[in-house]
């Protein structure tokens, strides 16, 4: 089946060429055509051009007029948690009132208390919440998606959520050291259980596996035997690191030739340094920072050092609440003071580079994925300008019409 989106104000997608993921000025490198189309066929993208171009189409096409609507390509969010029953709306009232995040935590609340209420879930449960989040995804643009295990941290509730995402098409992380659960003696007891019980299964269902390491949580020594499993078990490698305070991530993520370390709110110099000189992305996650009240990632330097950057919204109950990509880029705009063209690259090609699948999506040219979001604007950096706009008017999955608004 062959759809066309035709008569775009525009269209922009990162600039064929160049290296994967995108550094520096390549970052910015955007392309934008005016009176564009789009001819989807069989799900891949087959032509992009001015509407003077289109040629003559022959057989069954079906059309959408995009008149005062721009393109940009399915937005990729690399970092989300969306396996999780209940909710944190309390604790967001307390923290409204003083109380901090790793306060919460430390006293058996924060990430804690949503282990309770997803193991409560089931698996028919948690299936049920990951497609209600996906749908959520789906409205704000997002198209490819990573979603991380770690509320469960038993077995069949880790293997369950796992299984949720991978049924409603993201891309599984094993979160499997997110916190020690209440029942283990301690954080070693429950590396043990989790490296023996739960990993073998988990390394056949995930793509990657995410360790927190954060004082209360799991320090670099512990991060570093649990990486190093799953590296062995065939799982690609990532951290949450340097949310608070810097404890060793970024180096371990170097070490260990990491995909990504994620957070960095806390990066100095040296960090910014040392990521820049290697090949681990820094995911970005500027809704956490502001759902948080906490300091911004160096973002600025992060790109002018060379480093490889994505953004993502961090999608949990506790410390980022959105599923908006959308958000992510007006933020990375007014607070990170990126550009409206390196926001783009960052929830595109970037994130898509995180997931291992920039071959696949993240630009808008002949032979990738037909992903496509359609946005209610005359110029595309409405996507970012538009702060907590409602901009997407319909989105492309796969060359058919998934949602409009
Ligand atoms: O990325 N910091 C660790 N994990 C999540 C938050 C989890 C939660 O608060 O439930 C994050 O921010
Ligand atoms: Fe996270």
């Amino acid at each position: 089946m062959r759809l066309l989106v035709r008569d775009l104000e525009q269209l922009a997608t990162p600039a064929p060429g160049g290296a994967v993921p995108r550094r520096r000025a390549e970052l910015a490198a955007v392309d934008v055509l005016e009176n564009a189309f789009v001819l989807c066929d069989d799900g891949l993208i087959e032509l992009v051009g001015e509407m003077r171009d289109l040629p003559r189409l022959d057989g069954d096409v079906e059309e959408v007029d995009a008149r005062g609507l721009c393109a940009v390509p399915g937005l990729v969010d690399c970092h989300t948690h969306p396996a999780w029953g209940g909710d944190r709306v309390e604790e967001f009232s307390l923290r409204a009132g003083g109380a901090t995040y790793e306060e919460l935590h430390a006293a058996g609340g924060g990430i804690l208390s949503t282990v309770t209420a997803t193991r409560a879930l089931g698996a028919d449960g948690l299936r049920e919440r990951v497609a209600r989040h996906r749908s959520w995804m789906l409205r704000h643009g997002t198209t490819t998606w990573e979603g991380k295990s770690g509320y469960g941290l038993d077995r069949d509730t880790e293997l369950a959520s796992l299984q949720a995402v991978r049924s409603a098409g993201g891309s599984p992380t094993w979160l499997g050291a997110h916190a020690v659960p209440p029942e283990a003696a301690d954080a070693d007891a429950y590396l043990d259980f989790a490296l023996t019980e739960v990993l073998p299964q988990a390394a056949r269902l995930a793509d990657a596996a995410d360790v927190f390491l954060e004082r209360g949580a799991f320090d670099a020594d512990r991060a570093r035997r649990y990486l190093e499993a799953c590296r062995v078990a065939g799982l690609v490698l990532r951290l949450h690191g340097d949310q608070f305070t810097e404890s060793g991530a970024v180096p371990l993520a170097v070490e260990l030739g990491a995909r990504s370390v994620d957070h960095l709110e806390a990066t100095g110099a040296e960090g910014i340094r040392a990521l820049a000189a290697s090949e681990v992305i820094g995911v970005l996650l500027p809704a956490s920072a502001l759902f948080l009240d906490r300091p911004k990632p160096p973002a600025r330097a992060l790109v002018d050092a060379g480093a490889a950057i994505a953004l993502a919204t961090d999608f949990n109950p506790g410390s980022s609440f959105t599923t908006s990509l959308p958000l992510v880029c007006s933020l990375a705009c007014t607070q990170l003071h990126l550009s409206p063209a390196e926001a783009l690259t960052a929830v595109t090609v970037n994130a898509a580079h995180v997931l291992g699948a920039a071959d696949r999506v993240g630009r808008i040219a002949p032979g990738l994925a037909a992903d496509l979001v359609l946005l209610d604007a005359p110029d595309w950096r409405y996507l970012a300008y538009h702060l907590a706009g409602d901009v997407v008017a319909a989105v492309v999955k796969d060359g058919r019409l998934a949602y409009r608004r």
